[in-house]
């Protein structure tokens, strides 16, 4: 609602200027930088600038139009270059509850993304190798940014683009053959499969040769040979099953799961189509795009005819311009990428596509435990899924000593203990390293998932069925500070969405949950909620289901699942 008055001023302004001085101006309207001034503040002088006159007629301009225009202004104070505007609270308030309460879930949607398409690459992992962190992230990251874009509008298409080829295929089967017994893989491939891989990376250490024979396995797939095909087809069925277990317990699904290997045919048009660009040079016998002085170039095809990583990708974004039209083309990848996706943009570019500036890396840092990166893949045998099962007890055993009595704990335990990881990933402005300390995230209080779950969980069992009419409120309650601090942090919500959305931060949602739960949690120290005036009663069970709603909001914008008991 306040962002609606911004967004009213700013438009009220600049017409005016543009009618009465034929002037284009960009008016910032801000917060007041300092407390006390007031709810909005503009600041003129751009205006003096652009119009060349003194200040004080300038201020008296803005003042009169905001005046004249705007029904919840109570007080307007001008200082210095700024006009200060004082909201009428009680007004105000009332609004933006009832439209809270009205809107429900819809609250805060945007519609900037309306008749755009956004197509999501994450979480991609490569199979056949164990599920790693960093896919971890991606899945998480990924999965939050297509539920904000939804709710700005767009329509979203979530792909998976498997690591469904390469050597890691030619090193379970060597493995396989050596060692593996297909009895006792049907029975748990998941396991068995891993073990296979983590004794070819032991032993390979000691023997080298083995690579060689992966090579050689890999190699035959590549041409087509129909035993290791249908030995790669096998490996790649039962390996996405780890991937599948984990999405099951984030609860989370694709449009697509086009992968890499999806791409063998069609990278030779691609080639072909550089070639005909006279973009392809050669360069000791392998095929290179010049992306120009100091640039790396971009390996198109190896020496020995192979094919590279950034080929299947320009592949595969022509299939998706294809088949989805984009508008936004994200790819939810690791820091380590950074290169790889510029060059990607270059290469679309100098063939002469004008949506290279559609398509957007959406970068992350590493995950670390005890500083050092947190590594599931090789020696050891520590699985990703045991981990969030670990997380998953931990939430358990926190149940079990607060609530005992408590109905479908296991359910419970798993959206608590998966809300806790997901949460610490997504808290953290992503390209920055994030510590991943299990204790520490599954806690109840500080800056937690399990925080926020509670707190709405809590606000759920104050109002325990209650219900309120939001027609009878008591409007001077809302004047109390922290009613209107409470009001206030509500009306933000659609701005943090859309700001989340157009920076891609997931932080940013995170970040004003935990705020506005703690405002709650100060305002429930001093307020009872359940008081016999009807009319304070009523407003105090609407502004605590209105918190309750946007929480719930917010946690399933980060893929976190909201409770009604724990
Ligand atoms: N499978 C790749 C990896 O783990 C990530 C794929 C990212 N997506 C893409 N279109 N390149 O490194």
């Amino acid at each position: 609602m306040i962002e609606q008055i911004k967004g009213k001023i700013k438009v009220l302004l600049e017409e005016y200027y543009l009618k009465e001085y034929n002037l284009e101006l960009s008016i910032a309207v801000e917060e007041p930088k300092k407390q006390g001034l007031g709810d909005i503040s503009v600041p003129v002088f751009a205006a003096v600038k652009a119009l060349k006159k003194p200040l004080p007629e300038c201020v008296n301009e803005v003042v009169e139009i905001i005046k004249n225009n705007i029904k919840e202004v109570e007080m307007i104070n001008p200082t210095g270059g700024f006009v200060n505007i004082l909201l009428n609270k009680q007004l105000l308030s009332e609004q933006i509850i009832k439209e809270v309460v009205s809107q429900g879930s819809n609250y805060g949607n945007r519609h900037f993304g309306e008749g755009k398409t956004c197509v999501l690459d994450y979480s991609s992992p490569n199979i056949a190798k164990s599920f790693s962190i960093g896919h971890l992230r991606s899945t998480m990251i990924g999965n939050s940014l297509k539920l904000i874009h939804e709710k700005c509008g767009y329509k979203t298409v979530g792909i998976n683009y498997l690591g469904d080829w390469g050597t890691q295929f030619g090193k379970m089967i060597v493995a396989y053959e050596l060692w593996g017994d297909k009895d006792i893989i049907d029975k748990d491939p998941i396991n068995e499969l891993t073990k296979l891989y983590v004794r070819f990376t032991n032993e390979s250490k000691l023997d080298p040769s083995l690579d060689d024979k992966a090579r050689y396995a890999f190699r035959q797939v590549e041409l087509g040979d129909e035993k290791y095909l249908s030995l790669w087809k096998w490996i790649r069925e039962e390996s996405l099953k780890e991937s599948k277990q984990i999405y099951d317990l984030l609860n989370i699904s694709f449009d697509s799961y086009r992968g890499e290997a999806y791409y063998n045919d069609k990278m030779d048009a691609v080639v072909a189509e550089l070639e005909a660009k006279h973009l392809l040079k050669e360069d000791n016998g392998a095929m290179i795009v010049d992306l120009g002085e100091d640039k790396v170039p971009a390996l198109i095809k190896r020496a020995d005819g192979g094919s590279l990583y950034i080929t299947r990708d320009l592949a595969a974004i022509f299939d998706r311009m294809k088949d989805y039209n984009f508008d936004l083309a994200l790819y939810v990848v690791g820091n380590e990428q950074r290169l790889h996706f510029e060059q990607l943009k270059s290469v679309l570019t100098l063939m002469g596509y004008d949506y290279g500036n559609r398509i957007s890396h959406v970068n992350f840092g590493l995950v670390l435990q005890n500083g050092k990166k947190m590594s599931t893949r090789t020696g050891n045998v520590v699985k990703l899924y045991d981990v969030l099962e670990q997380a998953i007890k931990i939430a358990y055993e926190a149940i079990e000593s607060k609530n005992p009595t408590l109905e479908n704990k296991e359910d419970i335990a798993r959206k608590v203990g998966v809300g806790a990881v997901v949460f610490n990933d997504l808290k953290n402005h992503r390209t920055l390293d994030v510590e991943f300390d299990l204790n520490q995230m599954v806690k109840f209080e500080g800056q937690t998932g399990p925080y926020l779950q509670y707190s709405s969980v809590r606000i759920a069992s104050i109002i325990n069925g209650q219900t309120f009419d939001v027609n009878n409120m008591n409007k001077e309650i809302m004047l109390k500070d922290h009613y209107f601090e409470l009001v206030k942090s509500i009306s933000q919500f659609g701005a943090v969405v859309e700001r989340a959305c157009v920076e891609r931060l997931t932080s940013i949602i995170a970040k004003y949950l935990l705020s506005l739960a703690q405002l709650f949690n100060k305002f429930y120290a001093i307020e009872r909620i359940n008081v016999e005036d009807e009319q304070i009663r009523n407003t105090n069970f609407a502004l605590a289901s209105c918190v309750r709603t946007i929480l719930n909001e917010g946690m399933r914008l980060l893929g976190i699942e909201y409770l009604d008991r724990m």
